[in-house]
């Protein structure tokens, strides 16, 4: 079964300016697939439509699996001030503390943050705020990671770390994860199950990530297709 389908889908903002035109894909399955294009193609709107933070003008989308978003800076994203509670803020609010804890444990586990749970956010790197971020969107049950160029604000060391752990969790024997990644950082498509080119509101075909870099390198930096 597909992790997700996007049929037809067309957005205008109020000020008329169009973000989406029909635009189709699906991603076939667990995996990590990344999206490249050019500032203003549309990326971040469909993210949004896909997180279901905004509605649809035209199309539909199918989406078999919870998603949930994660954002270029975590600071917008991380709201309380150890890294425990704020991953609480994601668990189900009827849950007992003893199923809490242990749910907090799992999740700053599962990202390489065991016994961070009481360390405050401002003494995390960049790269741990990420994969805080990242243990939140696990523990509230997503299953499909939206990440909207998740290393834009990285070092090298802390951008291999948050793809090194969205690559193991893609590739978690038992329940692997889907994951729609926006890049700007072309050598990241050496990591990807499969990469597509975002143009004036439509998503094209998956290609070899390599392929698909070695095509877009010769543009001048910066200035990806769009
Ligand atoms: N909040 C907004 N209000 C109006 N227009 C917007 C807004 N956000 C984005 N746009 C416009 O929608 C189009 C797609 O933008 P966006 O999805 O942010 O592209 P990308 O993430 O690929 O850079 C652009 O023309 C952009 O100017
Ligand atoms: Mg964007």
């Amino acid at each position: 079964m597909a992790s997700l389908v996007v049929e037809g889908l067309s957005f205008r903002w109020p000020n008329g300016r169009s973000a989406l035109d029909h635009c189709s894909f699906h991603i076939p399955g667990p995996g990590l697939w990344m999206l490249v294009g050019g500032n203003g193609s549309g990326k971040s709107t469909l993210l949004r439509m896909i997180a279901g933070l905004l509605d649809a003008r035209e199309g539909r989308i199918e989406r078999p699996l919870k998603p949930a978003l994660v954002f270029q800076n975590p600071d917008h994203q991380l709201l309380l001030p150890s890294c425990g509670s704020d991953i609480e803020l994601s668990l189900p609010p009827d849950l007992p503390r003893a199923a809490r804890l242990a749910a907090v444990e799992q999740a700053l586990a599962l990202v390489g943050l065991a016994g961070f749970r009481q360390r405050p956010l401002h003494s995390l790197s960049g790269g741990q705020k990420q994969r805080l971020a990242i243990a939140g969107a696990l523990a509230s049950q997503a299953r499909l990671l939206l990440l909207d160029e998740p290393t834009a604000l990285l070092d090298e060391t802390s951008q291999a770390d948050v793809l090194q752990l969205i690559r193991t969790l893609c590739d978690e024997p038992q329940q692997p994860l889907t994951a729609l990644w926006i890049t700007h950082r072309l050598d990241e498509l050496a990591w990807c199950n499969g990469a597509a080119l975002v143009s004036r509101g439509r998503v094209g075909r998956w290609q070899n990530g390599q392929a698909l870099r070695a095509q877009l390198c010769p543009l001048p930096a910066g200035r990806a297709a769009g």
